[in-house]
C-alpha cells in the first residue's frame, strides 16, 4: 500500500515573492530610492547588468499575477512591501500612493480567497536610510517600528500574518561581509553591528504589533543544517562555527536571549558586547517561525575561508543551478532541531524551491521543468514526514511564484514554478506548477503518484 500523504487540515499552501525582484517601476508614484535600485544600477554588480526596472512588471500586473494564483488554487500568498513605496525616505512622511497599492494588492487577494503574508522587509532599504549608516546606525530599530507601525495601522486584520524580516543572516553576510548583496560592504567589523541592529528592529516591530496589531507576527530565517565532512575534531568544530554563524546566530537571540558562543571565535576582536536590555527586546515571544529551506552543506575545516574558517564539500548528489545540493532530508533534520532546541514553535516554510534551466521562451502552453518537479515532490514528502514526527508546520509557500530578479545573478536563475518571457511579460506554468496545484487540491495526497 502507498503512503498517504495527507497534510493536516487547514493547512496553508501557498507561493513566495519578494518586491524588488518582482515589481518593477522602483520609483513610480512617488517612491524614493532604495539600495536594490542603487546598487544594480552600478555597473559590475548584477550579471549582465541587471536592474529591477521592470523585472515581472508586477507593479501594473499584480490583478493577472493574483487571477494567476487563483487558478493554481493557492491559498495564501507570501510578498514583501518595498519600504521606500511607503516611506519615500525610510522614515517622516508616509507616501499615500505607495501604500495604497499594497492595500489594493491585499484587497485583490482577499477577493480571490487567497490569504496574504506581508514582510515587511526583504532587502530593499530606502536610500535615505543607508545615507544615514543603514542597519550600522542604532536607529534604525526606531525607523523599522514606524515604518512597521504606519502598515500595521493601515491593513492588520485584512492582513493577519505579519513577517519582520526575511533572513537577516543574508542582509549582513551579502551586504556587510562579503559584498555581494547591496549596500555592497566588505567589512568584519559592520557585520555583528548590522546582525544586532536587525534583531533590535525585530523586536521593536513585534513590540509594536502588540500595541497595535490583533494577529500574528514572526520572522523568517534561512537554515542551512551542516553535517561534517568526517569524524575529524576540526571537521567538527568548523561544522560548530558554520552552524552558530548562519542557524543560530539569530535563533538563539530570539528565543533564548543570547548569541552561540562560538560568534566570538569566528569574529575575534570585531565580535561587540551588548547591553543585556538588547536582548530582553530581541527576545519577544513571536506566534510563528518563516524557515526558508533550500540545501544542506557538508562542512569541513577551511583555514582559506574567512571569516569561519570553513566551507562544504561537494557530494556526489544533484545540484541546481545555484550550485546547492539537492537534500530534502535536510528539511527533516532542521525542522527536527527546530522542535528539540527551540520548543516546537509554530512554523511555517516561507520559501523552499530551486533554479534549474529554462528556456527564455515558452513555446507551448505549458513548459516541462522535471528537476523542479522532482524538487519539489521530494521536499513535500520530506515535509509530511517532518510533520508526522511532530513538528508544528502550518504551512508551505513555494519559491516562487514566478521566474524573477535572482539578486546579483539577475534574471540568469529561474526559481518560478511559473516561467516568465521578460521580453513579453507572458506568463506560462511549467509543470511543477500543475504539480503542486494538484497537492493543494488534494491536500498532499496528490504526492502518493
Ligand atoms: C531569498 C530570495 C531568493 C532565494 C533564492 C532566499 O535567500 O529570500 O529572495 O530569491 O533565496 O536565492
Amino acid at each position: 500500500m502507498s503512503e498517504s500523504y495527507e497534510f493536516p487540515r487547514d493547512f496553508l499552501w501557498g507561493s513566495a515573492t519578494s518586491a524588488y525582484q518582482i515589481e518593477g517601476s522602483p520609483l513610480a508614484d512617488g517612491a524614493g530610492s532604495n539600495i536594490w535600485q542603487r546598487f544594480s544600477h552600478t555597473p559590475g554588480m548584477i550579471v549582465e547588468g541587471a536592474t529591477g526596472d521592470v523585472a515581472c512588471d508586477h507593479y501594473r500586473l499584480y490583478k493577472d499575477d493574483v487571477k494567476l494564483m487563483r487558478d493554481l488554487g493557492l491559498k495564501a500568498y507570501r510578498f514583501s512591501v518595498a519600504w521606500a513605496r511607503v516611506l519615500p525616505a525610510g522614515k517622516g512622511r508616509v507616501n499615500a500612493r505607495g501604500l495604497d497599492f499594497y492595500e489594493r494588492l491585499v484587497d485583490c487577494l482577499l477577493e480571490n480567497g487567497i490569504e496574504p503574508l506581508l514582510t515587511l522587509y526583504h532587502w530593499d532599504l530606502p536610500a535615505a536610510l543607508d545615507d544615514l549608516g543603514g542597519w550600522l546606525n542604532p536607529d534604525i530599530a526606531h525607523w523599522f517600528s514606524d515604518y512597521a507601525d504606519t502598515l500595521y495601522r493601515k491593513l492588520d486584520g485584512r492582513v493577519k500574518k505579519w513577517v519582520t524580516l526575511n533572513e537577516p543572516w543574508v542582509v549582513t553576510d551579502g551586504g556587510y561581509l562579503h559584498g555581494v548583496h547591496a549596500p555592497g560592504h566588505r567589512n568584519l567589523f559592520e557585520a555583528p553591528v548590522a546582525s544586532h541592529h536587525l534583531l533590535r528592529a525585530h523586536g521593536m516591530a513585534v513590540q509594536a504589533y502588540r500595541a497595535d496589531g490583533k494577529h500574528d507576527i514572526g520572522i523568517v530565517v534561512n537554515l542551512e543544517p551542516k553535517y561534517p565532512a568526517s569524524d575529524s575534531a576540526q571537521d567538527i568544530a568548523a561544522v560548530q562555527r558554520a552552524d552558530a554563524y548562519m542557524n543560530r546566530q539569530y535563533l538563539d537571540p530570539v528565543f533564548l536571549g543570547h548569541y552561540p558562543a562560538e560568534m566570538t571565535e569566528i569574529f575575534g576582536d570585531a565580535w561587540p558586547e551588548w547591553p543585556d536590555e538588547d536582548f530582553a527586546l530581541i527576545r519577544q515571544p513571536i506566534d510563528f517561525l518563516g524557515f526558508n529551506y533550500y540545501t544542506r552543506s557538508v562542512t569541513r575545516h577551511d583555514e582559506r575561508a574567512w571569516p569561519v574558517k570553513a566551507s562544504s564539500v561537494r557530494q556526489d548528489a544533484t545540484y541546481s543551478e545555484t550550485g546547492w545540493e539537492v537534500f530534502a532530508q535536510g528539511l527533516v533534520d532542521a525542522l527536527v532541531w527546530l522542535r528539540d532546541r527551540y520548543g516546537n514553535p509554530p512554523v511555517y516554510i516561507t520559501e523552499n524551491g530551486s533554479a534549474f534551466y529554462d528556456p527564455p521562451r515558452a513555446e507551448a502552453e505549458t513548459l516541462d521543468d522535471p528537476l523542479r518537479v522532482d524538487y519539489l515532490g521530494k521536499h513535500l514528502r520530506a515535509l509530511h514526514d517532518a510533520i508526522a514526527q511532530g513538528c508544528d508546520v502550518r504551512g508551505y509557500m513555494v519559491w516562487s511564484l514566478l521566474d524573477n530578479l535572482e539578486w546579483s545573478l539577475g534574471f540568469s536563475r529561474r526559481f518560478g514554478i511559473v516561467h516568465v518571457d521578460f521580453a513579453t511579460q507572458k506568463r506560462t506554468p511549467k509543470a511543477s506548477a500543475r504539480l503542486y496545484s494538484r497537492i493543494v487540491a488534494s491536500n498532499g495526497r496528490a504526492l502518493a503518484q
